[in-house]
């Protein structure tokens, strides 16, 4: 294992995957954690991330010095660099102007940690301050037009430092850097695989759970989706799964839902039709926050239920992933989820949690489930909220919209698979305005509904930009929308990005 120490820089975990990548598992840990999780982990290796503080700043990040007696090799990236540099009594300053971009790197020859990496590379900097002179018992290993120490390195103390960023795709040779500090430096073997990841945890559960009862609420998202394969291959019919269908699901997902887990992986599933109860609670309610509440609510009624009539259950499965558990290392970049998924389940239940994807980034969630030989559409499905339809018809919900929405997004969802578009847009869906316009069809004048068009770009979800469809496929999309969906007279697209929009229109 490797211990990443985060010091609140933007591309921790960047770099969190690039370890994983060359198959060596890592855990990221808050700089303030730090030694506490070398001693629980033992890890083979540290890295300190960088950070947007200066390390002679009141209050920088900083760490014990201890760590560097542990005989356990370090690299520290940027500010995790410089921040060596001070405790070792180098000398750190501030540049006039900020680094920033592409730069040209003159590497000392026959160096392990640039094994395999040309002497004049380019490599990507992201900085102010720098390392201006190395520490004594460190050698310089590069250096640019503006940086004397680009890197440094004492190879007695297993001590390595840089300027650049090698987490970065913008560094061409990162990836090589970043493997042969995991395997010539730390000596990691690299077998952490998705096929060695599923045997382990598969075991593990099986030890774990024996023949005790397990319960998971089934959304048929990635994640739930997943951990559920993985749990049913472990323990088979002691894993029973609620899906409480609630009615806003896009067209024909709860029967997909019920074909893949039912049928095709001849699971236990409990499939709970509440579309009517939800629609009678939504019934007249038109703020979008009261709609997340009532339905988030009511889906756990649901569940509290149906999980009643099966008598007594021990563990209850959920599909946390890693970016769910990571805290940051500083305080201030702490991220602030506004919505909670309705997956969600209730905190006053007596179960004991399995969270077999708990390490997990989405990719990698993706990839088990792949191993899996899961269906395409499942492991690759975009996201979808909680609420499902319920925020894509804006203000009062009627079954007429509801239809409205679902049959206009098979559609434009259909058209974009066709495109072969589906995994370079992030999410793309229809939603209804709730606005009516005069239009003309045939020699009639049509008084209807316009039907609006979101398709973003994104990586986390957190920001996004709008996605350039061509025009010819939006062309498509909006003939068939008004052609095939009743009551449609008018289709406009969102051009705007997140922020100052959202993703969701409510
Ligand atoms: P926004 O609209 O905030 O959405 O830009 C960002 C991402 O979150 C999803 N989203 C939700 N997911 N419950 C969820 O489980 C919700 O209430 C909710 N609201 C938005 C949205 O689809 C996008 O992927």
């Amino acid at each position: 294992l490797i211990l990443i120490v985060d010091f609140g820089g933007q591309y921790n975990q960047l770099i969190a995957r690039r370890v994983r990548e060359a198959n060596v598992y890592c855990e990221i840990v808050p700089y303030k954690k730090a030694l506490e999780g070398i001693n629980e982990k033992k890890p083979k290796g540290i890295i300190f991330t960088g950070g947007p503080a200066s390390v002679y700043a009141e209050n920088a990040p900083t760490i014990s010095k201890e760590i560097f007696q542990l005989r356990i090799p370090v690299l520290g990236i940027c500010y995790g660099g410089q921040l060596m540099a001070k405790l070792f009594d180098g000398k750190v300053n501030k540049a006039s102007s900020r680094e920033y971009g592409k730069v040209k790197l003159n590497i000392v020859p026959n160096k392990d940690i640039f094994k395999n990496i040309k002497d004049k590379s380019v490599c990507w900097m992201s900085h102010t301050d720098f390392i201006e002179k190395a520490p004594e018992g460190f050698e310089i290993t590069a250096t640019t037009e503006s940086c004397p120490v680009a890197a440094m390195e004492n190879t007695d103390k297993k001590l390595y430092a840089v300027q650049f960023h090698p987490e970065v795709n913008h560094t061409p040779f990162g990836k090589e850097f970043i493997k042969n500090f995991l395997y010539e430096i730390c000596g990691c073997s690299g077998n952490w695989t998705m096929h060695n990841f599923v045997q382990k945890t598969v075991k593990e559960i099986k030890e774990r759970v024996g023949d005790k009862k397990v319960l998971c609420a089934l959304s048929g998202g990635v994640d739930s989706s997943v951990a559920a394969v993985l749990v049913h291959k472990a323990i088979g019919d002691n894993l029973t799964c609620i899906f409480v269908d609630h009615g806003l699901l896009r067209k024909n997902e709860g029967d997909q839902v019920e074909e893949v887990f039912g049928e095709k992986f001849n699971m236990n599933l409990i499939r709970i039709n509440a579309g009517e109860r939800f629609l009678t609670k939504l019934n007249g309610v038109t703020d979008p926050e009261t709609k997340r509440k009532i339905i988030g609510k009511e889906f756990i009624r649901v569940f509290e239920e149906e999980a009643k009539k099966l008598g007594e259950i021990d563990y209850l499965l959920q599909g946390t992933i890693y970016p769910d558990v990571i805290e940051s290392g500083t305080d201030e970049a702490a991220v602030i989820k506004s919505h909670h998924n309705v997956g969600g389940l209730p905190e006053d239940m007596d179960f004991d949690l399995i969270e077999p994807l708990r390490q997990l980034f989405k990719d990698e969630v993706r990839r088990v489930g792949e191993e899996m030989d899961m269906p395409r559409e499942v492991v690759w499905r975009q996201p979808f909220p909680g609420p499902g339809l319920a925020i894509r018809v804006l203000g009062e919900i009627t079954e007429e919209k509801l239809q409205i929405v679902r049959e206009s997004d098979a559609i434009l969802r259909e058209e974009i698979k066709k495109a072969g578009l589906e995994r370079e847009i992030w999410q793309y869906f229809t939603a209804l305005p709730n606005m009516k316009s005069v239009g003309v069809m045939g020699d009639e004048r049509t008084y209807s509904h316009t039907v609006g068009i979101r398709a973003v770009t994104s990586t986390d979800g957190m920001t996004s930009d709008w996605a350039r469809i061509p025009y010819d496929i939006l062309e498509k999309i909006s003939n068939r929308i008004v052609n095939e969906v009743d009551n449609v007279n008018r289709i406009v697209y969102d051009i705007t990005s997140k922020p100052p929009s959202t993703i969701e229109w409510e």
